[in-house]
């Protein structure tokens, strides 16, 4: 495998950081905008928490990974991705500071088959580098990826409804699990599968965009699958996710602007947005903060619900807000 390394290019951005507004959620927890982008059509696709506070942020309309300390959101760094890709997605922390992706290319008319590939990210170095693992070529979207062991991600194909396994030492992958749970049904409107992917505590939790649905299935250490399917609970829009400690998933409901947890036994709580307020409008991923002081902060990004405008055209640049969830979480 050729692990040739891009240094890639640094740049400081200056964004939009100006008074940016707070909106009061359902629950009365705040979310406030930390950064957003300047131009509808622009989205952040999924984001990484890092233990130093900072945060990772992909964006799908570019080849960008934007590096962000929310507590200094105005020296952005942004992380391009030299592959002749348009596309970053999901990502995940495969050993300390270092990382694997998922990119390629989503255009308007959707998912390029054969353009994806999984990339790693190594921020141990004074510079960041930028690698490719492994081209997938038979992928059709690569999509949400977790973290199976240091040698090992899983990776969502959201159009193929599947799962793949990728060696990140080698490049060498295969499909881990096809399952009709994964799949988009058939004769739904809705283009996507399964999503997005966490590995938790002995199960792999996983959405499903065209059912509506969160599932998890148990799987040992070393991968092997070790129970059936469980759906968790269902009707609500999803893409990514966060899993707490106790199996309990905070999840932006995407087209339906709100966020959401739900609990292992099905309950579905609303906690912030509402369905005609861009406050979470188009939440494409949530992430809790692991810096000090952010265990309870929940951090979105959206798309600005730039493929469901409010009332047909009240959309708005992507954002990565802050949801203070200090009141609702014990
Ligand atoms: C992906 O997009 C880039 C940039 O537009 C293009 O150069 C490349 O050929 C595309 N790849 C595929 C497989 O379509
Ligand atoms: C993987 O782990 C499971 C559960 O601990 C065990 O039953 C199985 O034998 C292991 N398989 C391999 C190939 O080591």
């Amino acid at each position: 495998m050729n692990m040739l390394l891009y240094i890639v290019t640094i740049l400081s951005a200056a964004v939009a950081a100006m008074a940016a507004p707070t909106y009061q959620s359902v629950s009365g927890a705040p979310i406030k905008t930390v950064v957003q982008l300047q131009q509808t059509g622009t989205q952040f696709e999924n984001l990484i928490t890092r233990t130093d506070g900072t945060i990772l942020a992909t964006r799908i309309d570019v080849p960008e990974i934007w590096w962000i300390d929310p507590a200094d959101p105005i020296h952005i760094r942004v992380i391009t991705i030299e592959g002749d890709v348009v596309s970053v997605l999901g990502i995940t922390e495969t050993s300390p500071n270092v990382y694997a992706f998922n990119a390629g290319n989503v255009t308007s008319q959707g998912a390029v088959d054969g353009s994806f590939q999984v990339w790693g990210l190594d921020l141990t170095h004074e510079e960041p580098q930028t690698y490719p693992i492994a081209k997938i070529d038979r992928a059709s979207f690569l999509n949400g990826i977790a973290t199976l062991d240091p040698k090992t991600v899983i990776v969502t194909d959201t159009n193929l409804g599947l799962l793949w396994k990728v060696d990140i030492s080698t490049g060498h992958y295969e499909i881990f699990l096809q399952d009709p749970s994964m799949a988009i049904p058939e004769g739904s409107n809705i283009p996507a599968g399964i999503n997005g992917v966490h590995i938790h505590n002995g199960y792999l939790y996983f959405t499903n965009t065209a059912q509506m649905s969160l599932s998890r299935l148990p799987i040992a250490k070393n991968g092997t699958i070790t129970g059936s399917i469980q759906r968790i609970a269902e009707g609500f829009m999803c893409d990514d996710f966060d899993v707490q400690p106790d199996g309990t998933v905070y999840l932006p409901t995407t087209s339906q602007n709100t966020v959401i947890r739900v609990s292992l036994d099905g309950r579905v709580q609303q906690l912030a947005g509402t369905a005609d307020s861009l406050a979470v409008g188009g939440g494409t991923a949530a992430q809790f903060g692991r810096g000090p002081h952010r265990k309870k902060t929940l951090f979105v990004t959206t798309s600005g619900d730039r493929f469901s405008p409010i009332s047909g055209t009240l959309m708005e640049p992507g954002k990565l807000v802050a949801i203070d969830l200090s009141s609702v979480i014990s």
